[in-house]
């Protein structure tokens, strides 16, 4: 018999907040979703609490009602770029002589790594900011490399290189108390832009040199994968309202007008668009004939911006991490503007890349919810470690004895 495993995620949008059941059996996946408009969020920052509880709680009402299955009590919840940080982090740990590194041995250079962030970004990180994610490039056992889990293999010295990612302990707090308020326990975060990412991870495909850019309504974040694992994260608060704002500003429109506006004429590559073509543009009571071309070099000026912020943050941090560059994969609502990917084409001069979930998520706005999912399933996984801070609990020593007996279970039985 193979148990079902349900898995409860919640995006908190800044234009809509989704609430999904997965139910998980073997291979199979179904996923409900319940979609409601989001109230009290914007840029991610959850700045009126009563109304985006209100948002939550009718969004997860439908969800009771358009799922067969009940809904589990707590809730992993896909967290915005603007309140984290991320940090690349090596630590050692060595042992009085040769021993077979065990679940121990890991949970000890995981909290070196703790403490090396403490000790270089200081106290006052510490009292604002929590890690919520440990995530580990490689494991070194002695002088062999690139090891993706160092339990069972043997040495004097264990180093472990992670990409830890660290939330505002105050949004974290917020999370806490508004899922409380509706019933649910926070059971986990996850990174919209690693969500992202988890889309499209699998086992075949190996990363390197690859750009995640999630593109949702009012974040935008970027994610640097290098030999499979992430190397470098960072967060601009731009998205399609932001375009939406600019419109207003600069056509003098209403909101109304400038959202219909984005609707019908809006993509991202002005010079695909025939100078000659004439829209009108209202007003109130008056109409304006202008041309066409003027809404698609609006987006496309305020995305050439956006790229020149990312490329240059790039960089910064690393000047290979845009000359090596060999693919830019891209998702979140706003992924799906037309052109988006002649004009990325053109300014990172690296293939791009759509990302939708397959099956029945075809969506790019809900890949990060695709993402939770495929997240939480791979800290089941033990070939390698994929979140120290998720997935290292202490059976973990008896891993071995107990997978067997389990895959016997659940194949024979
Ligand atoms: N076809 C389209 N072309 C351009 N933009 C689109 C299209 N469809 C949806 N969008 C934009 O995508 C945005 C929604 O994306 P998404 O659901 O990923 O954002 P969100 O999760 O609510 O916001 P965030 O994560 O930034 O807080 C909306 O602002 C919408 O205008
Ligand atoms: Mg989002």
């Amino acid at each position: 018999m193979i148990t079902e495993k349900k898995i409860l995620t919640i995006d908190l949008g800044t234009s809509s907040i989704r609430t999904a059941l997965t139910l998980v059996k073997g291979d199979k996946r179904q996923t409900t979703i319940a979609t409601t408009p989001s109230r009290g969020i914007k840029n991610g920052n959850i700045i009126n609490v009563p109304s985006a509880k209100d948002s939550l709680r009718s969004a997860l009402n439908r969800l009771k009602l358009e799922s067969t299955s009940a809904l589990p009590l707590e809730a992993y919840v896909i967290v915005p770029g603007g309140c984290t940080l991320g940090y690349e982090v090596e630590a050692k740990i060595s042992f009085p002589g040769i021993k077979t590194i065990n679940y121990n041995d890991v949970n000890m250079v995981k909290n070196k790594v703790k403490d090396e962030i403490r000790r270089r970004r200081g106290l006052t990180l510490k009292s604002v900011y929590e890690i919520i994610h440990i995530l580990p490039q490689e494991f070194i056992v002695d002088n062999v490399d690139g090891i993706q889990n160092p339990i069972g293999h043997s040495g004097r010295e264990l180093t472990m290189k992670a990409f830890v990612i660290l939330a505002s302990k105050s949004y974290l707090r917020t999370l806490d108390q508004l899922l409380r308020e509706v019933g649910l326990k926070l059971k986990g975060v996850v990174l919209q832009t690693l969500a992202s990412y988890y889309a499209v991870k699998d086992d075949k495909t190996y990363f390197n040199n690859n750009l995640f850019i999630y593109l949702g309504a009012g974040n935008t974040e970027v994610l640097y994968l290098r030999e499979d694992a992430p190397v470098f994260f960072k967060h601009e608060p731009f998205g399609a309202e932001d375009v939406i704002d600019f419109f207003i500003q600069q056509l003098k429109v209403n909101r109304k007008e400038a959202e219909r506006l984005f609707k019908e004429y809006g993509s991202a590559y002005a010079f695909n668009v025939n100078p000659e073509e004439v829209i009108t543009i209202n007003y109130g009571t008056k109409a304006l004939k202008v041309q066409k071309i003027v809404i698609p070099a609006l987006i496309h000026l305020q995305l050439k911006k956006l790229v020149k912020d990312i490329k240059k943050a790039l960089d910064n941090e690393d000047p290979s991490f845009i000359t090596h560059l060999n693919r830019v994969y891209i998702t979140g609502g706003f992924a799906k503007l037309k052109d988006i990917t002649t004009l990325f084409e053109k300014l990172f001069k690296a293939p791009v890349v759509v990302v939708s979930p397959e099956g029945e998520l075809k969506d790019p706005a809900l890949s990060p919810i695709e993402g939770v999912v495929n997240y939480v399933l791979s800290l089941n996984r033990r070939e390698r470690l994929t979140d120290i801070k998720e997935d290292l609990t202490k059976d973990y020593g008896k891993e071995g004895f107990f997978s067997a007996i389990w895959r016997f279970l659940t194949q024979y039985i």
